[in-house]
């Protein structure tokens, strides 16, 4: 194929389909364009974009750690021994002591046999689900469930597993389809513990009863539920009192630990397995020491200070309850995360653009990430928010919400 007939709008360049996405163009031609927007300096609650100080309420650092004298200085400290790369995978080069010693606190905080690091929570999704359910196997998952755990299903599927995908917390769907796998096969349940939109938090008792009843093992991820809810936010099967019946528990350290990486807590067999057999493991560079020193701070942190779990549930509660109050359609958001229904796309961005241009940053959800109709602003919370901080956003959505007609 000649040069010139690779050209705009030529259907048979695989490229052709880029000079037909125009919305990201259209949206910053008008200044509404709410992604991408570069952080000058990050104080936790408060950051710098663009010159400007803002209210930080688009975040998941739930904890505030990012801040955190005592982490950033362990980062520092780490990076001054171990450099600032593993420069290999956790497999040949890459694993340091310090990845051992969170793996074994891990396993103290999380009550399991044994732990194991990825490079990111996305991979760990990624890499356990697909290394552990295979041929003719059943994984079975919430429809709502985060994309890394979506992408393991279509890794486990290309493996010839069997994926099943119940209605959002319908343990009635639920039910219905682990009878459908049949008795004999070999099944895992999969959902997130606390929803990435919503901050709803899945039904872990009847997911647990019935994974007795039908045979099938549970796998949680639990990246929004950690340093959230449970005892000293231990996360989900903690909130419940089911630590022993959760098989396994999946987590980030890019939330609540203040930092970037992922792990996985379970039986020594398993984590031993997919230790040897997962590629996201394998072939991927481990985290590094800086992020690991980070995450075990913050783990001594969590540990020693629950009361910033407490801390951050207020927060969000205080934002939650006020805007349910002046009307605002909140869906059933949860946890540390209030999410806004505002249920048009151009509003959506419209509403966005205000708030930004008066101090506080939000999160746009638009399609392709929602369907329409289901646009929304999703704002999260920190324990070191100040009272201050949740007055001026309460304050702000009322009155662009009364401009835009939303309330
Ligand atoms: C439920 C869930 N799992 C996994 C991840 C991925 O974690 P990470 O950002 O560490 O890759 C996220 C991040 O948003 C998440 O919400």
């Amino acid at each position: 194929m000649g040069a010139e007939q690779l050209k705009h709008g030529n259907r048979t360049d695989i490229f052709s389909k880029c000079d037909d996405y125009k919305l990201a163009e259209e949206y910053k031609a008008k200044g509404y364009y709410p992604y991408f927007h570069p952080l000058d300096e990050n104080e936790g609650p408060v950051v710098s974009i663009e010159g400007r100080d803002m209210i930080m309420a688009g975040s998941n650092n739930y904890l505030g750690l990012t801040a955190d004298s005592r982490v950033k200085e362990a980062a520092i400290r780490a990076v001054k021994k171990f450099g600032t790369s593993c420069s290999g995978s956790r497999y040949l080069t890459g694993t340091l002591s310090l990845h051992v010693e969170l793996e074994e606190k891990l396993c103290d905080f999380f009550q399991k046999e044994a732990a194991l690091i990825f490079s990111t929570g996305y991979l760990t999704g990624q890499g356990v689900i697909s290394t552990l359910v295979q041929r003719n196997e059943y994984l079975i998952m919430d429809r709502d469930n985060h994309a890394c755990l979506v992408v393991a299903a279509a890794v486990a599927r290309s493996g010839l597993a069997k994926v099943e995908r119940f209605r959002h917390n319908d343990m009635n769907h639920l039910e219905i389809l682990l009878k459908n796998s049949g008795e004999e096969s070999p099944k895992l349940i999969v959902s997130d513990g606390v929803f990435s939109v919503s901050g709803v938090i899945c039904k872990l008792p009847e997911i647990v009863s019935l994974a007795k009843k039908y045979n099938a093992r549970v796998l949680i991820d639990d990246a929004h539920a950690i340093g959230v809810i449970g005892k000293y936010g231990k996360g989900t099967a903690s909130e419940f009192g089911l630590e022993k019946e959760v098989d396994m528990t999946i987590g980030t350290f890019s939330k609540s630990f203040a930092s970037l990486g992922g792990f996985v807590v379970g039986e020594k067999r398993v984590i031993e397995y997919v230790k040897h057999n997962s590629p996201a493991l394998i072939f991927s560079a481990s985290p590094t020491a800086s992020s690991i020193a980070a995450a075990i701070a913050s783990l001594d942190i969590m540990k020693k200070e629950p009361e910033l779990v407490t801390q951050l549930i207020k927060n969000a509660e205080f934002v939650r309850t006020n805007l349910k109050q002046l009307g605002f359609n909140l869906m059933d958001s949860r946890t540390a995360i209030v999410s806004v229904l505002i249920g048009d796309q151009e509003k959506t961005v419209i509403f966005w653009r205000k708030l930004f241009d008066a101090g506080i940053y939000v999160n746009a959800f638009i399609r392709p990430g929602v369907m329409p109709g289901q646009e929304m602003l999703r704002t999260s919370y920190m324990s070191t928010h100040k009272q201050e901080h949740l007055e001026k956003i309460v304050e702000l959505f009322a009155k662009i919400g009364k401009e835009l007609g939303v309330i």
